[in-house]
């Protein structure tokens, strides 16, 4: 009876309704707390925290997503960064993403497939070729990340490989990528 009475309830529960804007930097404080919240405080031992340490977020690809009264739910970024270097000796720019999370109490409605389209969308506007990231397959492969793009790559750090995917926004841009990530972006002032 109570299950058939939740399936009532969610028929005529209001659909949620979030927003996917810029993050600005009034969102800092509720941004660092959703994460330190969604990953715990041990998040910043991650060897993708290397790269992001002391650097602002590539340009136009810091999101968060936001309730109906403007509160900060969900939050992404992407990264500058070297993926190695290409078979004829050049370094290959491309994105790191990450942190993504959600509020637990807006898990499940869509939100982070919301700000993973949007990032990556707006990262193939952008121009730029691929994005990387450390993160479980099982929820990313449905975005496009794969870890064959990824096999001559190291994190600079422990990185469990079978978290290690790529997307490529251009077909080909990390073919025969090979050797350590390392930052590229924007040092913080
Ligand atoms: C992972 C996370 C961002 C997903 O956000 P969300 O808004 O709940 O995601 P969506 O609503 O778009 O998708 C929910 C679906 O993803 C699945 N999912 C969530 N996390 C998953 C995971 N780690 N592996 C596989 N599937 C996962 C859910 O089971 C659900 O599946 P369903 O659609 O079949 O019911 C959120 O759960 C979160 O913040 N987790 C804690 C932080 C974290 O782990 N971040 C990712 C680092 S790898």
């Amino acid at each position: 009876m109570a299950t058939v009475l939740d399936s009532v309830r969610a028929l005529f529960a209001p659909a949620s309704t979030f927003t996917i804007t810029a993050e600005t930097p009034a969102d800092v404080v509720a941004r660092e707390t959703l994460l330190d919240r969604a990953m715990g405080a041990d998040r910043r031992l991650k060897s993708s925290e290397k790269i992001r340490q002391n650097r602002v977020p590539a340009e136009g690809l810091a999101l968060v997503a936001r309730d109906e009264d403007g509160h900060v739910i969900g939050t992404v970024r992407l990264w500058n960064i070297e993926a190695g270097i290409s078979p004829e000796g050049n370094a290959i720019d491309a994105l790191l993403l990450g942190p993504l999370a959600v509020c637990s109490s807006h898990e499940g409605k869509g939100i982070g497939a919301a700000l993973m389209r949007a990032a990556i969308g707006q990262a193939h506007d952008r121009g730029h070729g691929a994005v990387l990231l450390v993160g479980d397959a099982a929820y990313y492969e449905r975005f496009g990340f794969f870890g064959g793009k990824t096999q001559h790559l190291v994190m600079p750090g422990p990185c469990d490989r079978a978290r290690f995917l790529a997307l490529e926004l251009k077909a080909g841009w990390l073919e025969g990528a090979a050797g350590m990530i390392v930052a590229s972006g924007r040092k913080l002032a």
